[in-house]
């Protein structure tokens, strides 16, 4: 039987909070049928943090209740304190991601909080999802690297995944925020992770910054993960992380997954049409390789 890997597209939400075009709600809502049109079926939709930190994403309320609701996609809300967890449930998003932090550096800069303390939020925040009904994941930002403090212990990041799974989270991502990782470390680093939180499901989220992102997909796929995070046109990066850009582009993981005997259920053409539409409403190139090339075979 052919393997099936779900592909979570978060360009509405990771691909655009930082990207130096703007799009109006009407055009993100676009963006988003289009997308769902390429067969997308679980997508980061928007997040709900702190409008002066993100503006990008000041308009995720409005985003949500203009989604049609009809074509059966889970949209997903990120959240990193309990104030975006409530707004997050009051505009009925169909899941709740929450960030957690592995590094010191980064979660200071990015959300106020030390790794624990990300944990700390987490405990109180998971009542309150599950109280709502809504599935819940969460996210390890900056699992292999923190770009203020360098290294990051995988010893902080399993400790992470395994408070996550009791605080009854389903899935993890672990999270490259910064374009470090190399697929030898992915391998390492789910494996610790899978000793200690042995009952989560994973998912592996990668940014393209020094040209190991699809090589860190194989590793995980490799390994057994049949999640990952993707956006297309692999547009992305975080304002809080100092070079980083854009996730894996979404087009180029279905491609090399589907040449390889892989399942996705996305439709490789239409995705590099949606890339070649976000091109001229972002009104800059995007970076992926399938945009510029096609597919092979014609
Ligand atoms: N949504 C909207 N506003 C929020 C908010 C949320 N989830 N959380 C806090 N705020 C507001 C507060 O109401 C307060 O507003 P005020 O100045 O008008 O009174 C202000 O933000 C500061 O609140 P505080 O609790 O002191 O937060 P902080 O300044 O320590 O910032 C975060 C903490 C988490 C809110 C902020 O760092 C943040 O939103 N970071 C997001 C980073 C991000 O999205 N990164 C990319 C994805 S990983
Ligand atoms: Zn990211």
């Amino acid at each position: 039987m052919t393997r099936r890997i779900d592909i979570v597209e978060v360009g509405p939400r990771d691909g655009l909070q930082n990207d130096p075009g703007a799009l109006s709600t009407d055009q993100k809502l676009e963006f988003i049928a289009r997308l769902e049109a390429c067969g997308v079926k679980r997508m980061e939709s928007g997040s709900f943090v702190s409008l002066k930190a993100v503006p990008k994403m000041a308009d995720s309320g409005e985003v949500f209740r203009g989604l049609d609701r009809s074509t059966g996609t889970r949209h997903i809300a990120l959240a990193l304190n309990e104030k975006g967890v409530r707004r997050a449930i009051d505009a009925a998003a169909d899941e709740i991601n929450f960030v957690l932090v592995a590094g010191e550096g980064f979660g200071k800069r990015n959300q106020g909080m030390s790794p624990q303390e990300s944990a700390d939020m987490l405990n109180t925040c998971a009542p309150l999802v599950h109280d709502a009904s809504i599935p819940l994941s969460a996210t390890v930002s900056v699992a292999f690297g923190d770009p203020y403090d360098g290294e990051v212990d995988p010893g902080v990041v399993a400790n992470l995944a395994a408070q996550a799974q009791r605080a009854g989270v389903a899935e993890i991502g672990l999270g490259d925020t910064i374009g470090v990782a190399t697929p030898w470390q992915v391998r390492s680093l789910i494996e610790r992770v899978r000793t200690e939180a042995p009952d989560v499901y994973l998912r592996l989220h990668f940014h393209d910054t020094r040209g190991a992102a699809l090589a860190n997909v194989f590793a995980a796929v490799e390994a057994d993960v049949n999640v990952i995070d993707a956006s297309c046109g692999g547009i992305g990066g975080c304002p809080f992380a100092p070079a980083a850009t854009g996730n894996v582009a979404t087009e180029d993981v279905v491609y090399m997954l589907e040449r390889a005997g892989f399942e996705t259920g996305l439709d490789l053409g239409k995705l590099i049409e949606t890339a070649k539409w976000l091109e001229g409403a972002l009104g800059h190139p995007v970076s992926s390789s399938l945009s510029r090339a096609g597919g092979f075979p014609g």
